[in-house]
């Protein structure tokens, strides 16, 4: 006959020693699973004498509840501590310094083309685009530059190797080959994004990167422009004149900015200009509207009528104007960098000084910047 007394004893003492909950699982299947010792006893009743039954059945029944009511008590204990094992081990110290949060900034060439869509938006102007690898015939042949002609080497232009066609490609060293994509109508099966035969009266505006093989304080290898085109009926200078001034002082949203025209040749346009803005740039950065130095920022004129007839149209029908800005040195002018090299040095501390918020969108109603 089993020592009851001892079973609880033992039982009793490996409850209290069992550490966690798995271990009281396993005494709990030890002593009251199928096969549990207590188990074992209950299915003994069956085969004792009916006197025996009555003797012992209360005892293995309450030996029984007292076991499975210590099991519950000490599984209590042990999970109340697992849990403030827990709550103690992951407690968060409010106290300690938050970890610096990572924060992005909109850099100014990008702040600045923004700004410059949006007045040209509300000019009426929309948005056309073209590859920033070209052939010889957008970037220069329908532009007029005629073969082997000096005009050429005015752009320090990146050649790319022959390719199998014998074909050199470049990369574009401004963004007027998009003028003669957008007027020239094309079999080329062209991906979606990039302009094309449009019919007149035209009126796009076409920022993108453009290189020159070029480095100096108001040079970089590569740099922005913002090309502008309309053409329609009896287009005239004046048109093109109001159009560039009417966005710089929109653009720079001072009275003090001032421009200058001044003569120029470009093969593509005739008559041609550049436009300069006064500024002082003799300090550690750059003044608008006062001191001796001009910065060049756009070149512009009328379309030349051999461009207009290079892309199918009549230029007895229709004229036009162009120009093309230099998108980073006017966000060097605005925002005052002395050296235009800064903007693609990728310098943590002056894209944090120089960078905005990509909260602020410019918006010429509410204010640009
Ligand atoms: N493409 C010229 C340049 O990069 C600028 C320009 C654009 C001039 C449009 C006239 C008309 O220098």
């Amino acid at each position: 006959m089993t020592d009851l007394s001892k079973l609880e004893a033992d039982l009793g003492a490996q409850i209290e020693a069992a550490a966690d909950v798995q271990a009281l699982e396993a005494l709990r299947v030890a002593a009251l699973g199928k096969s549990g010792s207590i188990s074992g006893l209950l299915k003994s009743l069956g085969s004792m004498s009916p006197d025996e039954r009555r003797e012992q059945g209360p005892l293995i029944n309450g030996l029984r509840d007292r076991v499975s009511a210590r099991l519950a008590e000490r599984k209590a204990a042990v999970e109340a501590a697992e849990l403030d094992a827990r709550l103690a081990a992951e407690r968060v110290d409010l106290s300690l310094p938050a970890p610096p949060r990572r924060k992005g900034g909109v850099h100014p060439t990008m702040q600045v083309l923004d700004e410059m869509i949006a007045i040209f938006a509300e000019m009426g102007f929309s948005l056309a685009e073209g590859p920033d690898i070209e052939d010889d015939f957008h970037n220069f042949t329908a532009l007029n530059f005629p073969p082997k002609h000096p005009a050429r080497e005015m752009h320090d232009t990146f050649w790319l190797p022959e390719n199998e066609q014998g074909e050199r490609k470049l990369l574009r060293t401004h963004t007027s080959p998009v003028q003669v994509r957008v007027m020239q109508k094309t079999n080329d099966k062209l991906p979606g994004w990039i302009a094309s035969g449009q019919e007149p009266p035209i009126r796009i505006i076409v920022p993108g990167r453009t290189y020159r093989s070029d480095s100096d304080a108001t040079h970089t290898p590569m740099f922005h422009q913002m090309e502008g085109l309309v053409i329609d009926k009896a287009i005239h200078m004046g048109h093109l004149k109001w159009t560039v001034d009417t966005f710089m002082s929109r653009f720079f949203e001072t009275p003090a900015v001032e421009t200058r025209f001044r003569p120029h040749h470009f093969p593509f346009t005739e008559p041609s200009a550049e436009m300069d803005v006064r500024c002082d740039r003799s300090g550690g950065e750059v003044k608008i509207g006062q001191g001796d130095d001009w910065l060049e920022v756009a070149g512009c004129g009328m379309v030349h009528p051999n461009i207009l007839r290079n892309c199918g149209l009549d230029p007895d029908v229709w004229q036009g104007f162009a120009f093309g800005f230099g998108i980073d040195r006017l966000g060097t002018l605005k925002y005052g960098m002395p050296d235009l090299r800064d903007m693609f040095a990728s310098d943590r501390r002056w894209l944090e000084h120089y960078g905005f918020s990509p909260f602020a969108m410019p918006n010429p109603a509410t204010g640009l910047s």
